[in-house]
């Protein structure tokens, strides 16, 4: 199967980057903002407990998408080498929902609706972060070999990004 254009090979012993992407510098307007207000209550994303099977020889969780998280998954996707002090997200969704799972390791995740911002600190498998539509998402603070799971409601699509925190705060107030 041929590659997809935007695929960027990198060769094995290159040092993982943790430059390009624009989130890696997250918009100050996001701190300014949070600094100004208090943590407050989410209107939709939440912790997510899921299923564990303890067992001597390794515990196990499983996600079934309607019996466990409020969605049909459409995508998987993980971050994993990020480099010590990189940041990811800065951004929303109008229409997506995703489930992050901290495979291993830990990091934080800050969550704003526009109404209210929590931030969480993920370092058990088994305690996931539902994320709904219409929320700003920051991601820092990773630990060493960390590894963070995304399910999704839906295939990529950068139409549905929101990468300007104004331009969120904008459609997350008209939406009600
Ligand atoms: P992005 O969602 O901005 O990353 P993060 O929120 O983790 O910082 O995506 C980074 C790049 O990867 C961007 O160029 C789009 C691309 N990408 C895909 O091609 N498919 C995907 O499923 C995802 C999540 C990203």
């Amino acid at each position: 199967m041929p590659e997809p254009s935007h695929t960027t090979s990198t060769n094995s012993n290159s040092r993982p980057e943790a430059s390009r992407s624009s989130a890696h510098h997250l918009p100050r307007d996001s701190r300014r903002r949070r600094r100004k207000h208090g943590p407050g209550a989410l209107r939709g994303s939440r912790l997510l407990q899921l299923p564990r099977i303890t067992d001597p020889r390794g515990n196990l969780t499983f996600v079934e998408g309607s019996a466990h998280i409020p969605f049909e998954i459409r995508r998987v996707y993980y971050l994993y080498d990020v480099p010590a002090g990189a940041e990811r997200g800065g951004h929303a969704h109008f229409g997506l929902h995703q489930l992050i799972i901290p495979l291993s390791g830990s990091f934080d995740v800050i969550l704003d609706d526009g109404h209210g911002w929590r931030r969480f600190r993920l370092d058990r498998p088994y305690r996931s972060l539902y994320i709904a539509p219409l929320t700003w998402r920051e991601l820092s603070n990773f630990s060493s070999g960390s590894v963070c799971l995304v399910l999704a409601s839906a295939p990529y699509d950068e139409s549905d990004y929101i990468r300007d925190y104004r331009d969120f705060l904008r459609q997350a107030r008209a939406a009600g």
